[in-house]
């Protein structure tokens, strides 16, 4: 290899500029010789040093420049999918080839130094021989992490297309869920329970005694904004604890078969040990009004507040609170009991653990606090157990020779399904499994352990659930890398961003059902926040949906008890306030009375019960 005019071969090959003179010396034997003066400047330093880097840093800053650009590119652009897959990729770069690269990035670090280090030196170079093998040796070192990086290159640009097949490139027009369904196809059986939820510190107002209240006061995240989105708090509500009746007579005229709501620890047990007869009285009356009207009440425990005397004992990371909470259960069910067969204890144990220590959008706003959530979910799954046990003790009515049914309890599980963008490749379907087992499973598998009931029949299989209460709005996709989460990106959007995939929920039916074959299932949340008039999105979602819940029970025979739709009314949506609309009513924050109005999808959801009970009438 001849060196361009002005740089000198030495002795490993590198090229230094150097005299005519320097150059003989160096060719010169190793005869001793009077040592030269080092010539060691920037410029000499730069051109030893690129020699062997530049195809290194070449690379680096191409690399850089793809991410610039991607990182600009349109959101579900191929780009755009390349760099999100890119950074996630740096998780399995680490684990599988970081080592390597490491490796070969030091070989040349070190041959570099070597160069300087000869150049700098001129008894170093004096000794050296000139090789032109070895100078093909530093040529190919040079290249050794560029040719890592193309390795890496393709295989993130497959693992990058290939999301971006599965994940959809286009989002598709709001019109494409607005498929036409007729009501005949949403005739369900007789017994099927059509109805609506809300929790109570969503709806009910006045409520100041709860970890939330002090989370909307005191919390301030990290860019100084507060806890709730656009200032909200929560304040009065839709005053539900007010108005029972107004909203008895909208559950009557929806034509509603049951109703799910919260009883709200904090006004039950204010203070630990002392119990609010009157606010246990009202609820119920709820409850006997409820079955007056031919509506089942379904019951939840726990809905994410529980009361700040509680929280002042460590909350849910103290798993002592799982004996408070079964005595406030024992309670409850001695209050209400006579009118509820179905009991919710605990709302998405998942979420509250993950939004509260992980990413800290709930309180106790923890971040990145994983010995903190698992102690959560801990905590959370004791109470389960507690309030389970402590329900069917407590159901004497059930005993024999009393009256009503033996009561039946569950959680109300929030489920995601976590699918693989592309099944076929390992790593993403590898984490997905992983995730799935550990957003969906995890919990499940605890729940449905044995544990002796005392005073009460057990569940199937002797399980802690005697159904299975879930939640479901929406699954996620994880990219090929696995490290990398999104929407499935080809359904139209609720405004919270939410996909309205109207297959979802029937996967999320099948898959439970896998999971727990012996459990009935029990529908006890879905919709979606469409904030327009009208809301042709949430009249899609619906319809579509219950189609595919159909599907699960005639084609796939899955057992399935009934249907609630989230929600009753507009409520307070956590940390993101008021802004979101869930409500099959409308609520007029601004009136006093907190004034409800029909909205299209509860005209559309009253249509389809009227159908079911035509219809089954007529069978
Ligand atoms: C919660 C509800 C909430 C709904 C919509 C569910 O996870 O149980 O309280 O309003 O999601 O975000």
């Amino acid at each position: 290899m001849r060196p361009p005019s002005g740089f000198v071969e030495l002795a490993d090959g590198w090229n230094s500029s150097a005299s005519e003179a320097e150059q003989a010396a160096l060719r010169a034997p190793s005869a001793p010789s009077t040592p030269t003066k080092p010539h060691l400047t920037v410029g000499g330093l730069v051109a030893a040093i690129p020699r062997v880097a530049w195809p290194t840093l070449a690379g680096l800053v191409f690399g850089l420049a793809c991410l610039v650009a991607g990182a600009s590119a349109p959101e579900s652009s191929l780009l755009r999918v390349m760099v999100m897959e890119c950074w996630s990729g740096w998780a399995w770069l680490f684990v599988i080839f970081f080592p390597v690269w490491a490796f070969h990035l030091c070989v040349v670090a070190v041959a570099a130094l070597r160069a300087t280090v000869r150049l700098a030196c001129p008894r170093a170079r004096a000794g050296a021989p000139g090789d032109a093998g070895r100078s093909l040796l530093a040529t190919t070192l040079g290249w050794l992490p560029v040719g890592d990086c193309a390795v890496l290159g393709v295989a993130w640009l497959l693992l990058a297309t290939s999301s971006w097949w599965a994940w959809g490139s286009r989002q598709l027009p709001e019109a494409a869920l607005a498929r036409e369904v007729a009501l005949s196809e949403l005739v369900f059986p007789p017994d099927f329970l059509w109805g609506a939820a809300t929790a109570a510190y969503q709806v009910e107002g006045g409520l100041n005694n709860t970890q939330w209240y002090r989370f909307e006061q005191n919390f301030t995240r990290d860019d100084g904004s507060a806890a709730i989105a656009d200032g909200w708090q929560c304040g009065a509500s839709a005053d539900a604890w007010n108005r029972f009746d107004d909203d008895l007579a909208l559950m009557r005229a929806l034509g509603l078969r049951s109703y799910r709501f919260s009883v709200e620890w904090s006004r039950v047990e204010p203070v630990r040990g002392v119990y609010d007869e009157k606010a246990l009285a009202r609820y119920a009356s709820w409850a006997a009004k409820l079955r007056q009207a031919g509506i089942e009440p379904l019951v939840t425990l726990h809905h994410f507040t529980e009361p700040l005397w509680a929280t002042d004992l460590g909350g849910l990371e103290n798993v002592t609170l799982a004996d408070d909470f079964g005595r406030y259960a024992a309670r409850v069910g001695a209050a209400l009991g006579r009118h509820v067969d179905y009991w919710m204890t605990v709302n998405e144990i998942m979420v509250v653990a993950m939004l509260g220590w992980v990413s800290g959008e709930f309180p106790p706003g923890k971040k990145g606090d994983t010995l903190g959530m698992l102690r959560a979910i801990h905590t959370m799954v004791e109470m389960h157990r507690a309030a389970h046990r402590a329900l069917h003790a407590a159901d004497v009515w059930a005993a024999a020779g009393g009256p009503g049914a033996a009561c039946l309890v569950s959680v109300a599980q929030n489920v995601v399904l976590w699918d693989p963008a592309s099944p076929e490749l390992p790593l993403g379907a590898l984490i997905s499994g992983f995730l799935e087992g550990f957003y969906n499973r995890f919990v499940l598998e605890q729940l449905l352990r044995a544990r002796p009931v005392a005073g009460g029949p057990l569940g199937p299989r002797g399980s802690g659930l005697e159904f299975m209460g879930l939640n479901h709005y929406f699954s996620m996709l994880v990219t090929a890398s696995g490290f990398y989460t999104d929407f499935p990106r080809r359904f139209a959007r609720s405004d919270l961003g939410w996909p309205l995939d109207p297959g979802s929920l029937f996967a999320a039916v099948a898959q439970y059902h896998k999971w727990a074959p012996a459990l009935p299932i029990m529908i006890t949340e879905h919709g979606c926040d469409d904030r327009r008039a009208p809301d042709l999105r949430r009249q899609a979602f619906l319809a579509q949906s219950l189609l595919g819940l159909r599907a699960a029970l005639v084609e796939r025979g899955i057992p399935l008890l009934g249907y609630q739709h989230w929600s009753l009314l507009d409520n307070f949506e956590w940390a993101k306030g008021y802004s979101p609309r869930f409500g099959l009513f409308a609520v007029d924050y601004r009136s006093p009375k907190r004034e409800r109005s029909w909205t299209d999808g509860g005209r559309l959801y009253k249509e389809i019960i009227a159908a079911n009970v035509a219809a089954n009438a007529a069978a």
